[in-house]
């Protein structure tokens, strides 16, 4: 018997763009994914893989045509069948997608040739949609992962660049040879699915460090879970298989502000949008008990 479409096997083989682990050349037929053996949390990059690479099949108005994910997922040889089970994830991650999608064209509509960061960028491949033909882009995570991105997604343009980066560590925007506070092109940063895998003053550290080293009019787009959810993704259908733990969460949205005195709380939005007037009111129920959205996307702005 078919199974119902949520439940179906998706092993990412159906893309004729992509070469399956078996179709490698034998030195590098060992599956991609096996031989990266990634931590819990870095393994958890291939949730919102997923989601870009098939979610459109079942939230077709959200689908956010993802040139390069389903032939990534094919080369990794990944079984992505929980994650596609967990569609309240999937819808997350493409109404998060087409967040930052929309703060980055009109960041860089203000900015053509400014540079963008995405911080952790796990096998996003987010300048497909936001190059103007005159800005740069850079992608940074952590060692292992950009081991394993380099061969898949290599730096096609002259204007991108990949750089490894623990966001654990402070000095990662002078590592990143990111551009001083006196310059005059501002920076976006895009942080989606990270930083709730650090410890509070982890959080802080960063916030803070891109509130004091980013020249003025600097963005950060950032996804938020709400507190409740910290120490809980077990619980997470797709997130607790992983092993990797949520260990930050807002209470309210402007204590994101609180890290530094240049920060300023753009944007709010709550991924509850995405289901539609239902969603939006069950948001409003839960807010005053939640103080923020289960789910949401932030956008915070330097200013002097
Ligand atoms: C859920 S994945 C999200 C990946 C990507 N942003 C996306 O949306 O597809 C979490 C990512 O955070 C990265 N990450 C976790 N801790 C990090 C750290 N301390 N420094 C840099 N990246 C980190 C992981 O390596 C992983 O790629």
């Amino acid at each position: 018997m078919q199974q119902p479409r949520s439940r179906r096997r998706v092993r990412s083989t159906d893309t004729p763009t992509a070469a399956p682990c078996h179709d490698l050349a034998p030195d590098r037929q060992a599956c991609l994914l096996e031989r990266a053996q990634l931590q819990p949390v870095p393994s958890t990059l291939l949730i919102p893989l997923a989601a870009r690479a098939h979610g459109g099949r079942y939230f077709p108005w959200l689908d956010c045509h993802d040139g390069v994910a389903k032939a990534l997922l094919a080369q990794l040889g990944a079984d992505v069948t929980a994650t596609l089970d967990d569609l309240p994830t999937v819808l997350s991650v493409l109404w998060r997608t087409r967040a930052i999608k929309d703060a980055g064209r009109a960041f860089f509509a203000e900015h053509p040739q400014a540079l963008g960061v995405n911080l952790g960028c796990g096998l996003t491949h987010h300048f497909q949609w936001l190059d103007t033909g005159a800005n740069q882009w850079l992608d940074a995570d952590l060692p292992e992962v950009m081991a394993l991105r380099q061969p898949l997604l290599p730096p096609r343009a002259p204007r991108a660049r990949h750089a490894e980066v623990d966001l654990a560590q402070p000095g990662w925007w002078k590592r990143l040879g990111l551009p001083s506070r006196s310059s005059a092109q501002p920076v976006l940063l895009v942080c989606e699915g990270v930083l709730m895998y650090l410890q509070p003053t982890q959080v802080h550290a960063v916030l803070a460090e891109f509130a004091q080293c980013a020249p003025p009019g600097s963005r950060i787009v950032l996804d938020v879970l709400t507190r409740q959810a910290v120490g809980h993704a077990a619980r997470h259908p797709s997130v607790g298989p992983t092993g990797a733990e949520f260990c930050w969460g807002v209470g309210r949205m402007v204590e994101l502000t609180t890290a530094h005195p240049r920060l300023r709380l753009l944007r709010e939005q709550s991924a509850a949008e995405g289901y539609g007037w239902a969603g939006i009111t069950l948001d409003a129920l839960w807010r005053p008990w939640l103080g923020a959205p289960v789910y949401g996307v932030a956008t915070l702005a330097v200013k002097d």
